[in-house]
């Protein structure tokens, strides 16, 4: 997590790099700072703790006045050391180098601790501060900052993305990444750095993406790259289909309230020529997909977060639906345990950002246990990590995620599952071609669908009130809406902090039942499906033990109202593939307007990044 922008510009940088900030403040929060070079060569640096606009309220105080060409900037996400002004990046070493650095050197107390016998001394409780000393000492023997850069990072383990600049090189800002994200933004009137491209939007629309290992040399006319061997590179340079306006709040309070009634157009643009009136297009995956997907026996799905739980709907849709054998775990778990996986897999990554550390560790570790696995993932970043170390990608078009908590991104990857599982169904022939048709007009109807659930709005921000002193809430259902009463709990947790849970509807019995008293309310999600009337008596169960309960329900469902119980009919006629989607909506709903009514940080939420790119 923590993002970068840096740049050297014909200009003076500030008002680029706060900018850049702003941009980049999903990906942490909890101090910035930035440094440039001054007209007379010395380092100057400001750093705040807290979010991006109290650095710019700094920067505006008359003892903070800075301006230079080139400069690098840095919001953090804090991993060693407090939030803190003295753990706040940029690090500098003996007014010679500062650095701003994305990720995690995790050899960083040997590495200080040599440092410190070399007489090296320490102002922060950052691994950090380890990388501005190891290049100020590597300066000692380097002709270039680019060589000192290229020999300090060689004796880092862990990931790293660095911005560097010194006022021995004054013209120069060098850009490395391992593990961390880190793109180059070359513009007309300087070239950039930043973790991510909507950081540079507002100078430039060409782009290029640094591979692992890469180090790159920024002058204001110049870019000169080489890979991790120090062979000089051409990397291409591409031009980004995004535009500001897309991370811009428009008439929206929140990013996560426009993100949330964006779902109609993500889940359209989703679908847009990846199906036909009648069938889905496998080529939709790429050109080797229908060849991949013959020979697959089985899939494994791993996933972090809520891209977690959109896999664990896709769980039930590949046995259920296409009858493919398919398991599911979190990455974080799965990278370490030394896992099995048998010839004819296909190892199935879902993330939204496609940097995720967890989930794209557990890849290459799958890839090393089974080299003749095949890999495919689903994801919302076309130049990302994840994608470029899949064999097969699959883009889901929800566009720019900024709201902390993730909305749009979780039902396109429903929309994007669906796809798969029929495609492979299909390839396989266990799904025939009425159950094709059948999915395809159910996909196509999803908009309209989800635009009637968000209809609902006035009643949940009634419903919401009753939150307001709440410090626990249970979340349930059956089936695919078991995953998406952990998607609804997540939410609830993440943003209005209030202790969430979720639980498959039967289950409760065996022990949490325990739990329910008038305290605790339980929000249940009934749709018609073949467990209905098991859930009827799942609720029953739960009412008799004095529980509030919300109950969002298919029409047809007919859940009897009692005393304290709200039945909200949220739709009619849904299928297998719809119904997890559209009840996702309320959920979401009832989420947001919680999170206003206990007055939370709605798009920051405390302690949490968009793009967790450390361990
Ligand atoms: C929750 C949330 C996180 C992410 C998780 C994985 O609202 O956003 O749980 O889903 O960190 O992130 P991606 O999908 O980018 O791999």
């Amino acid at each position: 997590m923590c993002g970068i922008v840096g740049g050297v510009a014909s200009q003076d940088v500030i008002s680029i790099l706060l900018d850049g900030l702003k941009r980049l403040e999903y990906r942490g929060y909890d101090s910035s700072g930035l440094v440039v070079l001054a007209e007379n060569n010395s380092l100057n640096r400001a750093r705040a703790v807290g979010k991006v606009v109290n650095l710019e309220e700094k920067l505006k105080t008359k003892k903070n006045k800075i301006k230079g060409n080139i400069g690098i900037a840095h919001t953090r996400w804090a991993t060693h050391g407090e939030p803190s002004n003295r753990n706040a990046h940029p690090h500098i070493c003996n007014h010679s180098v500062s650095v701003v650095h994305n990720g995690i050197i995790e050899n960083y107390l040997d590495l200080k601790t040599s440092q410190k016998e070399q007489g090296y001394k320490f102002t922060s409780d950052t691994d950090t501060e380890v990388i501005a000393h190891a290049i100020h000492l590597s300066m000692q023997s380097s002709e270039t900052l680019l060589e000192a850069v290229q020999k300090a990072t060689a004796t880092f383990d862990g990931a790293y993305g660095l911005g560097v600049v010194s006022p021995k090189y004054p013209d120069t800002l060098i850009a490395t990444r391992k593990g961390s994200p880190l793109v180059i933004g070359v513009g007309k009137n300087g070239n950039y750095i930043a973790s991510d491209q909507m950081a540079l939007l507002p100078v430039t629309k060409e782009f290029i993406f640094l591979e692992e290992g890469d180090i790159a040399e920024l002058t204001l006319t110049k870019v000169t790259i080489y890979d991790e061997g120090g062979n000089q590179v051409e990397r291409p340079v591409k031009t980004s289909k995004l535009n500001k306006g897309q991370v811009s709040l428009g008439d929206y309070q929140h990013f996560m309230q426009k993100e949330i009634f964006e779902q109609p157009q993500a889940i359209r643009d989703t679908l847009e020529s990846r199906i036909t009136k009648e069938n889905v297009l496998i080529s939709a995956f790429g050109p080797k997909a229908q060849r991949i997907f013959k020979k697959i026996k089985q899939v494994q799905i791993i996933a972090c977060g809520t891209s977690y739980n959109a896999g664990l709907v896709a769980k039930y849709w590949f046995e259920d639906i296409a009858r493919i054998r398919c398991n599911i775990e979190v990455a974080s778990e799965y990278r370490y345990r030394h896992p099995i996986l048998l010839d004819g897999t296909l190892f199935v990554t879902i993330s939204q950002s496609g940097e995720t550390a967890d989930t794209l560790e557990a890849l290459k570790t799958a890839k090393k246990i089974n080299s003749k696995i095949n890999t495919l993932c689903i994801c919302n970043s076309a130049e990302s990590s994840i994608t470029r170390g899949s064999e097969l990608t699959f883009l889901t078009h929800a566009g720019p995620e900024i709201g902390v908590a993730s909305t749009k991104a979780f039902t396109t990857q429903l929309v994007a599952l669906a796809l798969l599982v029929t495609s492979m169904g299909v390839t396989q022939k266990t799904i025939n071609k009425k159950q094709e048709k059948a999915i395809v007009e159910g996909l196509k109807r999803l908009p309209g669908l989800v635009n009637k659930a968000l209809k609902q709005e006035d009643q949940i921000i009634e419903l919401a009130k009753r939150f307001k002193d709440k410090t626990s809430a249970l979340f349930v259902g059956r089936g695919t809406m078991h995953a998406i009463a952990m998607e609804g709990a997540l939410k609830l947790k993440e943003i209005s902090y209030i202790h969430a849970e979720a639980y498959p509807a039967g289950e409760l019995k065996h022990g949490p039942i325990a739990l329910i008293d008038e305290s605790i309310p339980v929000v249940a999600i009934a749709p018609n499906d073949e467990l209905l009337n098991k859930l009827k008596s799942n609720l029953q169960e739960i009412k008799s033990r004095g529980s509030q309960m919300i109950v969002f329900e298919d029409e047809d469902s007919h859940v009897k109202s009692m005393k304290a119980m709200d039945v909200i009919p949220v739709t009619s006629n849904l299928g297998r593939i719809t119904a997890p989607i559209i009840f996702t909506i309320p959920l979401q709903l009832l989420s947001y307007h919680v999170a206003l009514v206990k007055g939370t940080d709605v798009d920051k939420p405390r302690n949490l990044a968009k793009s967790v790119t450390v361990e």
